[in-house]
Order: structure tokens, then sequence, then C-alpha cells
């Protein structure tokens, strides 16, 4: 091992937070582009990154929302092979798709672009040989395994073999799907390539490592010290463990066709680790974006950087890029990290593999028009804290007794009543009482209040209290019932109706960041155009004498039936995954001695004579020859073969089995049975040259 020192404490500032921010530097996670988007994404990411943005644009902030499609690595290769085409033929597909799934849920992204870009390339190799030139790598030469008839080493999840911790089969060489556990390929049991399936040998090559345990100090310093109190304890603590835990050199190179060449001299067929140019796409991402301004998003301290990524992501945005970021030196650290936890979906963990999930591409053709519902019902139920999970029957309750019967419903009344008694025109309000006074100070309590929630990553809470504005505004209006007061007090009802429709177009600005469908819709029926979030601290937004537009429906209620369809789409993805599943066999017994063992007695036997045991379904009396005797032993095969389909059968005997009395007849012995995929039961034949009495061992 070659190993050439960087001074970890010269290698950057360490970003001071707390300082009043400039502008935002907003990322979302990368998805890979070997696949289509679900509500996972939607919900773990992509809603609260997109909340987050469009409310600090609302409050007049300088902000800029990052996204982009994360096209190397190895799966997307094997997904290639097994298509028989290109890896960029794969993410040219998916790219699109994704992209195509975020424009249509709104997803306000800046940008969107992608790691296969020729921008990417250029800033990612830029940056490798930065660090490479500050010497923060070490060079180190190992045996790796090979595929000796692809002539390709086995990176990750090119080697595929027994999980050494869970004993489970097709674990790979970086992790182990089924306990969730971080691997070596060195550790897997039994390793195979996932190309050929053949078992591989060991080759040596030489790869670039980034040394994470020099950076033990600084990171106790910047996260365990100073983020303790702002982090989410789930970040904060999966933080503490890998520090406490230790940290080891990352391999930041590795032996493939596919990815960004490695700007070094004698290095061909290298490229660099998927998961170090990945989070450089969103630098790259930022200078197509701004090619003369990118870098104050990115290296001005009054600048706030913020990465929402789901759990999964967190060692690599909170420990391994920011050991990047600092070892370059001239880039800012992320101010916070708002990981998710995972959505599970009818109380079972997403799947791609199993098609346990709902498509975002799918929701739009089913549920045409109805973004905003789901936007609403990820965000009310979001992960924050704990995985949460996703139920149709929950969206649909959501959608009818929460959005429509209250957000919908208040609207729909106050706006309808303008055109019936106003002609549409705002009335002015005539006198205050009380309790319209509290209502209208209550009101316009919300703008902060959300935004505390908002500006803390408590997105769930936030959307909470702007429903909350809503549930106020519908109860004044059922409380008042301007439908009834019209007949003995119309100046009463301009009042009422004037207060409902401030209240109406302050819910079109709060709304604006979880519902951008809703807002536009509701701005449209107000007739009014989007306000920026602190004018929604005033308390009259609608001025008297301003004329509506003809009422719509915001949300429309969900039927039974279309929930029911979903439902049973899951199900028969479940029945299919089950046909397909491979049978639970039963635990392996516990071991038996070699003495017990030797005092079994197996032979070949013949059965000459059968027939079924009166009154049961399951039994067969066979005579049986087994060269030493003739005995009668009682089988339970009779649903599975007739008494004339097995006379002159071969079978296995257990023969010194003590006798048993089965149904009034002694049973001397037992045969062996086999079990079929079926559930069939069929006898173990021994090979046709066995003779009857030979011995079975
Ligand atoms: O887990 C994933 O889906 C990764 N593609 C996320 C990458 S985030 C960033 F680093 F680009
Ligand atoms: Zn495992």
């Amino acid at each position: 091992m070659t190993s050439q020192h960087a001074d970890v404490d010269n290698c950057g500032p360490i970003f001071k937070s707390g300082s009043v921010p400039e502008r935002y530097t907003i990322t979302s996670a990368l998805p890979y582009a070997n696949g289509p988007v679900h509500i996972g994404h939607l919900a773990g990411v992509y809603v609260p990154a997109d909340i987050y943005a469009r409310y600090l644009r609302s409050k007049g902030r300088d902000v800029i929302f990052i996204g982009g499609s994360d096209e190397h690595g190895v799966p997307i290769t094997i997904k290639a092979r097994k298509q028989d085409t290109t890896p960029q033929a794969i993410v040219d597909h998916y790219h699109g798709l994704i992209k195509e799934s975020f424009e249509k849920f709104g997803i306000s992204f800046d940008i969107y672009s992608r790691t296969s870009s020729s921008m990417h390339a250029a800033t990612a190799s830029e940056f490798f040989k930065t660090l490479y030139d500050k010497g923060c790598f070490i060079e180190k030469t190992s045996w790796q395994y090979y595929d000796e008839e692809n002539k390709q080493f086995l990176a990750d999840r090119y080697i595929t073999g027994t999980c050494p911790r869970c004993n489970s089969e097709g674990a790979y060489g970086d992790q182990c799907e089924k306990c969730g556990s971080s691997l070596s390929p060195d550790e897997l049991i039994d390793p195979r390539s996932a190309i050929s399936g053949n078992a591989p040998v060991k080759k040596e090559t030489k790869h670039w490592y980034l040394p994470l345990d020099r950076y033990e100090e600084f990171l106790r310093e910047w996260i365990l010290k100073g983020h303790e109190k702002d982090w989410r304890t789930n970040v904060y603590g999966q933080c503490k463990s890998w520090i406490d835990g230790g940290l080891q050199p990352r391999a930041v190179t590795r032996d493939l066709d596919w990815g960004v060449p490695l700007p070094l001299p004698h290095t061909e067929g290298k490229v660099l680790y998927v998961w170090f140019d990945a989070p450089i796409g969103y630098i790259s991402a930022t200078k197509e974006l701004l090619p003369d301004a990118w870098e104050k998003y990115w290296k001005d301290e009054k600048t706030k950087l913020v990465h929402f990524i789901g759990k999964d992501n967190i060692v690599f945005h909170c420990i391994i890029f920011p050991c990047m970021l600092k070892a370059e030196g001239s880039y800012l650290l992320p101010d916070n990290v708002p990981a998710n936890e995972f959505l599970n979906l009818e109380g079972d963990k997403i799947s791609t593999s199993r098609n346990w999930a709902v498509w975002l591409h799918e929701y739009l053709d089913d549920f045409p028009g109805k973004q905003d519902v789901l936007r609403y019902v990820l965000t009310a139920n979001a992960p924050e804290s704990k995985d949460n999970d996703f139920t149709w029957k929950d969206f649909q309750a959501r959608n009818n007794n929460e959005l429509l019967a209250v957000f919908g419903n208040f609207v729909n009344r106050t706006v309808v009543l303008t055109h019936k008694y106003f002609e549409g025109k705002v009335p002015s309000a005539t006198a205050y009482t009380q309790a319209d006074k509290t209502t209208l100070e209550e009101m316009c309590a919300y703008p902060g209040k959300i935004a505390e929630s908002l500006e803390n990553y408590r997105f769930r809470e936030a959307l909470n209290e702007m429903m909350n504005l809503a549930r106020l505004g519908n109860k004044y209006l059922t409380d008042n019932e301007p439908w009834k007061v019209f007949k003995t007090d119309p100046e009463r009802v301009k009042t009422v109706l004037n207060v409902s429709l401030q209240i109406a177009a302050h819910l079109s600005v709060l709304c604006q960041p979880f519902l951008p469908f809703t807002a536009e819709k509701l701005c449209r029926i107000l007739n009014m155009s989007p306000l920026g979030w602190d004018e929604a601290c005033r308390a009259e937004l609608l001025s008297g004498g301003h004329t509506l537009n003809p009422a719509e429906f915001l949300f429309e209620k969900i039927e039974d039936e279309t929930i029911q369809k979903q439902i049973d789409k899951l199900q028969a993805t479940k029945e299919a995954n089950l046909k397909n599943a491979l049978p639970a066999f039963e635990p392996q017994k516990a071991a038996v001695s070699f003495d017990d063992f030797g005092r079994i007695d197996l032979r070949v036997a013949q059965i000459v004579a059968a027939e079924k045991v009166a009154k049961t379904k399951k039994l067969l009396k066979l005579t049986l020859n087994t060269g030493l005797d003739t005995r009668i032993v009682v089988s339970g095969i009779a649903e599975y073969y007739g008494p004339e389909e097995v006379i002159g059968k071969k079978v296995c005997l257990l023969a010194n089995l003590e006798p048993k009395n089965l149904k009034g007849i002694e049973s001397h012995g037992m045969l062996l049975l086999s079990e079929n995929p079926d559930g069939k039961l069929c006898f173990v034949e021994p090979s046709p040259q066995a003779e009857v009495g030979m011995q079975i061992r």
C-alpha cells in the first residue's frame, strides 16, 4: 500500500451553521435510471424537497432546486446485458420516463440533469484530479474477483453468493438485500459471477481509496458536536454509529467500462465509483443551470446547502460526500440532510423486483388530474421519523374526508354563495363581531406557524397547520350559516362571506407548496394572481367589489370501486409473486450422530399387493417383499396412487422402524416419499438395477 498523506485540517473551511442564508442550494437524491419511480421516491425525497423549494421561493428567497438521474453503477450495466442492449439505451429510456413523471407531479426542479452528460464527466474528473493532486487518496493494489470467461473484474453487484450474516443466497458483493448488511465481495460464501454464473478467480488490480479514517476528528466536530440539535435523530444516530464504529478507507474507483473514466494515465478500464461521481452530479447540474454563477451556490458561506434523501443514502451524504468536499477544500458542507425513513405499501416493503409499488406513471394514468391528492396523502403520512404505510383506504379517506369535505367544501360553499347573493363580487365587510376578529387574527397567524414548521423540515406538521386554516374556514362558515341569515340580515352575510373569502385567498398562498395544482385552480376561481408568502400576513387579500370567476370543484369524491381496482391490482401482484416464489423449505433438523445413522436400516423392497384401507382417504395397505420377508406397511399415499398403479413398484423402505398400529393394521416400516412442487407425494424409487433386499446407504 502506498500512501500519500493529505493534511485534513487544511482541506477546507468548516461551514458555520446558523448564519443567515442569502441563497439556498437544495438537492434531491438522483434516482438510478434503471427503473421508473414510485410513491416511495416521491414521499421520501421529492415531495418534501419540492415543498421546501416552493415555500422558499414564495418567501422571495434565492433558491436553486437540483435534480437529475444517476446513470452509472453496476445494476444499469446488468440490466443492459439482460436486455441485450447498451447501458446508454437503458438510461435514455428511464431518464425520460422519470423526468416526465416528476414534471407531471409538479416537482419544481430548476434543472433535472443526468450523470451521463459531458458536463458531469468533466466536473467529476476534475474533482477527482484535484483530490489526487492534493494527495488525498491512498493507492492500493489488491486481489479482486475476476470472471475469466468474460474477462471482467466483478465489482459490487457483479458478484453474488451466500450472505455470511443471514445465510440467504443471492447476496451481492456490496450488500445483502435480505438482511440489509453492507458486505464486501470477499465476505460472500460460494461467490459466483453474476454474468456467467462461474466461480470467479482472483486477479490483482489497483484502486484509489479515500481514507475516511483520517476525517474522523473533522466529522466528530462537524456532525457530533455541531449538528446534534438541528439534524433529525435518525440522521444523527446513523452518523454517530458510523463514526463510532470506526471509519475505513473507501475505494472510489472500479474496474468497469461504464462510468466516468479515471483521469489518470494508464488506467484504461477503470472508472469512478458510482457513489463518488453521483453526488458531484449536483454540482455539474448547477454548472449546467448557471454556467457563470454556479460557484456562489456551492462555495459562498452565505449559501445554505440542504440535501433531501432517503435513509439508505445517509452515509453517502453525511460522511463520504462531505469528506470529499472537505478534501477538495473550496466547497460548502451541507447545513442539513433531512433524510426520511421508508414508506411501505399495504404493510409490505416497496420492492421493484417484486413489483410491489405504486408506479407514478401508472398513477398518472389511473388518476388523471389528481396529483395533489397523492402529494397530500404522502405528506400527511410522510415517514419523517419512522417507516410509514401507504394504504389505498387511507388514500381514499384522506381525499374524501379531508381534502374534499373540509378544504373543497369550504371554498366551494364560499364561492357559490358569493355568486348567489352578490353576483360573484367580493362583498365589503360591514361590521366585525368579536368572533370575526378572532378568526381573522387566527388566520393571520398561520403563515408564521407553517413557516416555522417548514424551516425546520417538519412537513407533516406544516401540512396539518395548513389544513387547520381550512378547518377554521369551514367551521366559521358552518357556525355563521350565511344561507340562513341572508333572509333576515343580508348585511351580516356580507361580512361573513368577506371573512370566508379572505381565508380562501390565504389558503391559495399557504397551500401552494403542498398542493400546487390546487393553488393554481383556487387563484383562478378567486381571480387573483399568485401572492408571496409574506403577503398572506395581511388580513385583506381580496378587496370589496373584486369579481370572482365561476366556482369549480377543487377535489372530487373517490369512489369505493376506484379504490377496489387498485387493491385488486396489488392482490394480483401478490398472487403472481407467490406463484413464482421458491417454496419455503423447512429448516434443517438437528444433527444426528454417525452411530445413530448407522442404526437405520434402509432397503429396496417391492410392492406385491395393495388395497385401500377402509374408511380412510389417505391410506394404502401394501404388502412388500423385502428380500428378508413379506410384510405389511401402511402408507399415506392413497390420494396420489391407486392400488393397481403401485403393484410391482420398487420402493425405498425404512425397514427397522418400530411397528405401529394404523387404523387397526400393524405397519412394519415406512416408505420414503418425496414431495412435488404441486404438493403431490411420490415414492422415492431406487435405481432400476437395484435388487429387492439391497441396502440403501
Ligand atoms: O440510492 C439511489 O437511488 C442513488 N442513485 C442516490 C444517489 S444520490 C446522489 F448522490 F446522487
Ligand atoms: Zn444477509
